[in-house]
């Protein structure tokens, strides 16, 4: 496993890589990896000859310094998370690398990036947009995987590459979970033992409304109310937003109908925001 550093570097390796007729599979992160990275590691292992991970603590998607510069990095970890997965490259440039001199050209997903998630984190979509166009003109992969708890972040992605008709494929993997149910973030290690506890509920809630679905439930109203209702019986928890909506468009949906729909959640436990979502009608 190479680590790289320089931008120009990544970019030379992988077009000799691409040259040899090699399968790029890329995984984009900000470090502090867990085993929800892993999935995604796995399945570019399964389906690529080459996999390429980044690490890289994204400075335009954060909306505040003090959050930025508090977020976990460790780059000695996270090599030695990787080093059992057959991973061969690693990406981890500073930031000076990917932001040069007079940079001043950022790439807005317009519509979709204002809803949920930002309306309470205003440009962050516009900072994962840019970074992951200049991610993926560097090492222009076949496949390049994300995670479905950020389903958000899922649909500007997918958005990004169809409009830019960007050359890669993108393939999501299911949430993967704690045996409480609760979602694996990097978030949760600021989350203290209790709390950590409490978070259980935001998953039972999706669940209640998920089952409520399945016995018959298609309104909009009553299925988010669930979601409501079984938040609202924990103290520790505090409701963002509870939305129902089209997993492309991310606008809302009335009435569940025959196609897959996103039920999304956003919940403050103490002080940590988490997020969380189930699709209902998922097409297997
Ligand atoms: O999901 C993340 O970790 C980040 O938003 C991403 C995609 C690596 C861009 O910085």
């Amino acid at each position: 496993m190479e680590i790289i550093t320089r931008q120009q570097r990544m970019a030379s390796v992988a077009k000799k890589l691409r040259r040899d007729n090699l399968v790029l599979g890329f995984v984009a992160t900000m470090g502090a990896l867990h085993e929800g990275h892993l999935s995604l590691i796995q399945k570019a292992r399964q389906m690529c000859d080459q996999v390429i991970v980044s690490v890289f603590v994204n400075p335009t998607q954060f909306n505040e310094e003090t959050d930025f510069e508090q977020y976990p990095r460790d780059l000695t970890a996270d090599a030695e998370f990787l080093s059992p997965y057959d991973v061969d490259y690693v990406f981890a440039p500073e930031a000076s690398e990917i932001y040069g001199d007079n940079f001043t050209t950022f790439v807005t997903v317009d519509d979709i990036s204002d809803k949920l998630e930002g309306s309470s984190r205003p440009g962050h979509f516009r900072g994962v947009a840019t970074v992951v166009t200049i991610l993926l003109n560097t090492i222009r992969p076949d496949f390049a995987f994300f995670g479905q708890k950020d389903a958000q972040q899922v649909a500007v992605i997918r958005r990004l590459v169809r409009d830019l008709r960007f050359d890669t494929e993108i393939v999501v993997m299911p949430i993967v979970r704690e045996e409480s149910g609760l979602a694996l973030s990097s978030r949760n290690e600021l989350l203290s033992e209790s709390d950590r506890a409490a978070a259980a509920v935001i998953y039972k809630s999706l669940q209640a409304a998920k089952e409520a679905f399945e016995n018959g439930e298609k309104s909009s109203g009553n299925l988010t109310d669930k979601v409501s209702e079984v938040l609202d019986s924990e103290e520790r928890a505090r409701t963002d937003y509870i939305a129902l909506v089209d997993p492309n468009s991310l606008e809302p949906v009335e009435k569940v109908g025959d196609d897959p729909v996103l039920l999304a959640v956003a919940a403050r436990i103490g002080d940590v925001r988490l997020i969380d979502n189930v699709i209902l009608n998922e097409k297997q």
